[in-house]
């Protein structure tokens, strides 16, 4: 049996296979208020009916002010519970499960009002400056993240993923580069990480099923964060009870990236190996072929794949046939499926 298509366990949750949908904007919500539409009900469930074992949310806002654009997502409100929770049974009734990605924009949010960083420099010249955040408004962030994960409990999701990659601001505060402060956030990489870690705990007070991370493991600058420093980072989030590491990489600063098929496999495979931590493989990931070699070669614990799922949101049969395998299909599909 193939190892993409065997079960995969986190706490309490069993994933049926190791196909994860990664998070993915979708810049459809109406009115800007952050709730789900018709077209996030389609768009998920179809690739949840598809047998996608894990089916992630696009990056969800804590906060109105951390949208990366006015049409995504939210969670900063009890309103946005139940349209979430009807999401959710819907997942489900494919034996899918399903996560939620909770993100904060930063200075990366593109959005008329004022916008916040651990440093008021602006990503470029097309983006604005944002302001640096007060302690207090740190605490607020914080503890918009528990509020979210409070809310993801009452929705009915079985796993949250922090957006801690591409540029924004939980990564903001991890990078030199963008981080700049002079009291305990900022600095030395333990101050750096603080931000995160107090999201984490905080997190984990409304939480008690399984936490993934996304980091950027590569910030493609030589004064950026080095391997070493994902290390670091890497075994405090083992130390706070994270269960997988998602490793993307970029956004940060701009920056050129030569983006090939396994491109950020490397790093994702060092840290798995160096912390003994789960991760998730991400980056033009299209074939069942390479996803087998990931994972038997043990360089990462689930595959998250994202443009091939837009293509094709029935990418999980196409590789099951690609590897040999026979995967149920969901009930209505049964008299036509193979
Ligand atoms: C993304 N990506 C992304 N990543 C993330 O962590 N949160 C997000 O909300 C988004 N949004 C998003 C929107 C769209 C339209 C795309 C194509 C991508 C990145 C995505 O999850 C993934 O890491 C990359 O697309 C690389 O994987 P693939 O597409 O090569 O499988």
């Amino acid at each position: 049996m193939s190892k993409l298509f065997s079960q995969a366990q986190f706490g309490d949750v069993t994933l049926k296979n190791r196909i994860t949908m990664s998070p993915m904007c979708m810049y459809s919500c109406f009115d800007e208020d952050g709730k789900i539409t018709p077209f996030h009900m389609t768009h998920y469930i179809s690739r949840a009916a598809g047998q996608v074992g894990l089916v992630f949310t696009e990056a969800t806002a804590v906060q109105p002010e951390g949208r990366i654009s006015a049409q995504d997502l939210g969670i900063w409100n009890d309103a946005h519970v139940e349209g979430l929770k009807n999401l959710n049974e819907q997942i489900h009734a494919y034996d899918a499960k399903s996560g939620i990605q909770l993100g904060h924009a930063g200075r990366k949010a593109d959005l008329e009002s004022t916008i916040y960083a651990p440093s008021a420099i602006a990503f470029n010249e097309n983006y604005k400056e944002p302001k640096e955040m007060t302690t207090d408004a740190i605490k607020e962030t914080i503890s918009a993240f528990k509020n979210g994960a409070r809310r993801a409990k009452e929705a009915g999701f079985d796993i949250i993923e922090l957006h801690g990659a591409h540029g924004y601001l939980i990564n903001q505060f991890l990078s030199p580069l963008t981080n700049v402060r002079t009291d305990s956030y900022g600095g030395s990489k333990e101050n750096r990480y603080r931000f995160l870690s107090e999201i984490i705990e905080s997190v984990k007070t409304e939480w008690d099923g399984p936490i993934f991370v996304r980091i950027s493991t590569d910030e493609y600058n030589e004064n950026g964060n080095t391997l070493d420093d994902f290390y670091f980072y890497a075994k405090e989030m083992k130390k706070q009870g994270i269960d997988l590491i998602d490793c993307s990489s970029g956004g940060v600063v701009p920056a050129k990236i030569s983006a090939y098929p396994g491109y950020q496999i490397p790093r994702c495979e060092a840290i798995k190996k160096e912390v003994s931590i789960a991760t998730g493989a991400i980056g033009l990931i299209t074939t069942g072929i390479q996803a087998e070699e990931i994972l038997q070669n043990d360089r990462a614990d689930l595959i998250f794949v994202a443009r091939a799922l837009l293509r094709n949101p029935y990418w999980p049969k196409q590789v099951a046939d690609e590897l040999g395998e026979p995967i149920e299909p969901p009930t209505q599909y049964k008299r036509g499926w193979h």
